[in-house]
């Protein structure tokens, strides 16, 4: 696959202001779980960069977590299909659950994990995304937490891919529309 050169991506959100909403999130969550605990599951490989951030910003006492599915094999477009690569590590029956991901675009994903993890009972789970593509998403739930509601553009950076390559990219840019 060719891609256009990292220049050619248009800036969208600054490191500096990820950073600044990732601690407004971080607040909100201190405040609605003051005095409970919590388990903190990261959807590997995208969310991997938000969550070490957020969790930073959380003072409630928490364990983390991590599983992967994947939907998109590197490509630009989702393949319909999700795929359980790896699960939790422990159980979540009667705990205080967030859900981390770095973005919602179609809401497949969302949708599958929502409805994959309620089954294990959990005492609450909440849904925390950093993107969320509102126009294209078809979600059955609601989204307790997000970062920045973005336009239909495929971004790289700050933990996003394309085909593998970019997650290390502090910030978050589009890729040109002619692409
Ligand atoms: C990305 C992202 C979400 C999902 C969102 O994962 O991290 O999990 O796609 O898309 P959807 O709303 O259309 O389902 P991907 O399968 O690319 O794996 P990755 O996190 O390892 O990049």
């Amino acid at each position: 696959m060719t891609h256009p050169p990292i220049e050619a991506f248009e800036p969208m959100l600054s490191s500096a202001t990820i950073a600044e909403r990732v601690a407004e999130l971080g607040a909100q969550i201190n405040r609605e779980f003051q005095g409970q605990e919590l388990i903190v599951v990261g959807v590997l490989k995208g969310a991997a960069l938000f969550m070490s951030d957020l969790i930073r910003c959380i003072d409630v006492p928490l364990r983390c977590d991590f599983l992967r599915v994947s939907s998109y094999e590197g490509g630009l477009k989702s393949t319909g299909v999700v795929r359980w690569e790896f699960d939790l590590t422990q159980t979540i029956e009667d705990q205080n659950v967030i859900l981390v991901e770095d973005i919602v675009d179609t809401g497949l994903t969302a949708n599958f994990l929502y409805e994959s993890l309620l089954l294990r009972r959990p005492r609450s789970l909440k849904f925390c995304t950093l993107l969320h593509k509102e126009a294209n998403t078809r979600i059955n739930f609601d989204l307790d937490y997000i970062g920045f509601t973005i336009p239909n553009r495929f971004v790289i950076g700050y933990g996003l891919d394309l085909d593998g390559k970019y997650r290390n990219l502090p910030h978050i840019a589009a890729l040109p529309v002619e692409s």
